[in-house]
């Protein structure tokens, strides 16, 4: 067995729209649709933008988007195939876009997670304080802490799947455990594939963070908590729907947050973005 420290679906793009289809753009419209509800202005920055079509179905909204993912190969692909937005290279635990500042931030599908330290979650709230207009929105999608830390295990089965591009079947084997006193979500992916390459096996880890953690980091770093529920949303069962209204609750398995940078809080930028500069 290969093992890579790496991810094939970061690597290969291609094969994460695959694996991960959303031809309804559901995810890009949730985050248009809490952009609206709030009454953010149009300079939004996507952190994680992964393939960049959330990015680009916010564009497609009227937004002014910028977005920005560590992966090389992810920005390519979002450049060819979700052309729009501006996306540059940025670690979303400390970037620093000078005196570009943007209305609204997104950060989806458990990218924020990749803060695994407290210190790299520092790091993301100080750098999106500075980037944020004063009112200006933090809106974040991920896997929910409370859901696997108040269980006693995780999901125990490895969930098996399996799609086909271009002729090759690939067939992963993911399993899950959680590490209590890093408070991380550890994974577990085994791949194969019909085209006589080799299996390959590779880790990798997403905080999980409790819904009242998640409040404190914010507040302490002076953001206002607007909202924080865990649906429903566009990864939850039942999925979000146009106009469907946020629920109370925050157990379940993905977490939905929005927060806001006072309007008084001049941290950073204390203008409006300025029209049509991007990085
Ligand atoms: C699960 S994907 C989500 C992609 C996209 N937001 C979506 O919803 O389809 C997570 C993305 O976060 C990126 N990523 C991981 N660590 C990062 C970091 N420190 N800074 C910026 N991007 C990072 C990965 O390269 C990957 O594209």
């Amino acid at each position: 067995m290969k093992h890579r420290t790496g991810n094939l679906l970061t690597d290969r793009p291609e094969l994460y729209e695959a694996r991960f289809p959303d031809p309804g753009r559901l995810a890009g419209r949730w985050a248009e649709d809490v952009l609206r509800r709030y009454g953010a202005g149009p300079a939004v920055l996507d952190l994680g933008c992964g393939t960049g079509r959330d990015a680009a179905c916010l564009q497609d909204a009227g937004r002014r988007v910028t977005a920005a993912d560590l992966s090389g190969a992810m920005l390519a692909h979002a450049r060819a195939q979700h052309p729009g937005p501006v996306y540059v290279q940025a670690d979303l635990s400390r970037f620093d876009f000078g005196h570009r500042a943007f209305d609204a931030v997104v950060c989806l599908d458990s990218s924020l997670l990749y803060c695994h330290t407290n210190e790299q979650l520092d790091g993301f709230l100080t750098s999106c304080r500075r980037t944020l207009v004063p009112g200006g929105l933090l809106v974040a999608e991920m896997r929910n802490g409370a859901y696997f830390l108040g269980r006693d295990e995780p999901p125990r089965i490895p969930a098996v799947s399996r799609f086909t591009w271009q002729g090759t079947t690939y067939r992963s084997t993911t399993a899950l455990r959680v590490d209590r006193a890093a408070q991380l979500l550890r994974r577990t992916r085994r791949w194969t594939a019909d085209d006589g390459s080799p299996p390959v096996e590779e880790h990798s880890a997403w905080r999980l963070l409790l819904p009242q953690e998640l409040r404190h980091f914010l507040t302490v770093h002076g953001f206002d908590v607007l909202a924080l529920h865990d649906g429903p949303g566009p990864r939850t069962e039942p999925v979000w729907q146009p106009g469907a209204e946020p629920g109370a609750a925050a157990d379940g398995d993905r977490l939905h947050l929005i927060a806001r940078k006072p309007v008084g809080d001049s941290a950073g930028h204390s203008a409006h973005p300025a029209t049509g500069e991007q990085p």
